[in-house]
């Protein structure tokens, strides 16, 4: 596997997560409701991915609405006002729409000061770490002070719920969080580590409606617009991936497994969770794990599931918080934070 590392030494951290938010639409898909769309079944989706339901956008709403509710709480939480932001980042590939960046739409609604930057980035599941990794370099660079870093995705709206492979997995929602300077106690985001290996392109994509081929009345005919996924391809990249990422974001920070008080991975597969656990030393109990009720949310899980620990109190201040997810690309990375 080749690897390019971004941050390979433990250092003091520069950045730090000032609060975090998450929104989740109020529309439950249950397994039950799956299974009068599909020939699936309860069972098979519980046993095969730990997934019982996921929550779905409403028809009026669109990935900027779910960013700028999770994006507000983040901001309450860290004291901070909008027109203080020096940056927003979208992790999504779900936008409002392909042009322009989702950011746009964020910085209006959330009232962040007119000429905030703002972008748009396209790590899939892997986003929110590709986010938090950009927002800690900029910090520590002095090219910004707070920067917000948002994980969203309304797959329901790109998914074929004819495709049973595919419909079950995926759900909707939104996470945010703030990052600014460390106050220089040793807390913050210690390291992150990207990766990425584009021969995997092909193992989880949507084949039209981009340059390659764009939208015609046969690819929408044909379902092209839709996520495609190779399932076990990717799960089999997935563990040796996240595990060799966890290992390594562990060993660089002079840290061992007995020092990682919540893994928070993306949660794609119960059964992907459960092999890194078991490969990497870490007992289960300490993986932060919503996919049961939320399901797949691609860029989102990370900061929904980060801001569910923080506001449920189990992540207390002092504590080693190592992020960890991989999608489409393949990217995928970790992040090793100290709350
Ligand atoms: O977040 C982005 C990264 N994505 C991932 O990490 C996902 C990684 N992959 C996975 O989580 C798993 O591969 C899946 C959950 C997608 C599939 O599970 P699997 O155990 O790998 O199933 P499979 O693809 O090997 O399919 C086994 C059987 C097949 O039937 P046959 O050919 O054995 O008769 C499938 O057609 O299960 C069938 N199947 C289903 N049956 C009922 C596939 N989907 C369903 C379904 N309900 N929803």
């Amino acid at each position: 596997m080749s690897e390019t590392t971004v941050a390979e030494d433990a250092k003091k951290p520069d950045s730090t997560i000032l609060g975090t938010g998450h929104y989740l639409p109020s529309r439950v898909l249950s397994n039950a409701d799956l299974e009068k769309m599909v020939d699936t079944s309860n069972e098979w989706i519980v046993e095969r991915t730990g997934i019982r339901e996921r929550r779905i956008a409403a028809a009026d709403e669109a990935a900027s609405d779910i960013a700028s509710n999770a994006a507000i709480q983040a901001l309450n939480m860290a004291e901070i006002d909008a027109k203080q932001l020096d940056l927003i980042i979208v992790a999504t590939i779900s936008p409002d729409m392909p042009l322009p960046a989702t950011a746009m739409y964020v910085q209006q609604k959330i009232g962040a000061r007119s000429y905030c930057p703002g972008f748009d980035l396209a790590a899939a599941c892997a986003g929110f770490i590709y986010g938090l990794s950009v927002a800690d370099s900029l910090i520590q660079a002095n090219q910004a002070k707070y920067i917000l870093v948002i994980g969203v995705e309304l797959l329901s709206r790109i998914l074929n719920y004819e495709d049973r492979a595919t419909c079950v997995l995926f759900g909707d929602g939104g996470g945010a969080a703030v990052v600014g300077p460390s106050s220089g106690d040793g807390r913050g985001i210690i390291s992150t580590h990207l990766y990425a290996d584009g021969s995997q392109a092909k193992s989880l994509y949507i084949p039209a409606g981009g340059s390659r081929t764009p939208a015609s009345e046969q690819t929408v005919r044909d379902k092209q617009h839709f996520v495609h996924m190779a399932g076990q391809d990717v799960f089999k990249f997935a563990v040796k991936s996240l595990s060799s990422a966890i290992q390594t974001a562990i060993r660089s920070s002079g840290l061992t497994p007995k020092d990682i008080d919540w893994v928070i991975p993306h949660q794609a597969n119960i059964r992907i969770i459960d092999a890194v656990a078991n490969r990497c030393n870490i007992p289960k109990e300490r993986f932060y794990i919503n996919i049961e009720r939320v399901g797949n949310t691609s860029s989102a899980s990370i900061p929904i599931a980060l801001d569910e620990a923080v506001r449920n109190g189990l992540v207390r201040p002092g504590q080693n918080l190592l992020f960890c997810g991989l999608g489409a690309g393949i990217t995928w990375g970790s992040a090793l934070v100290r709350w």
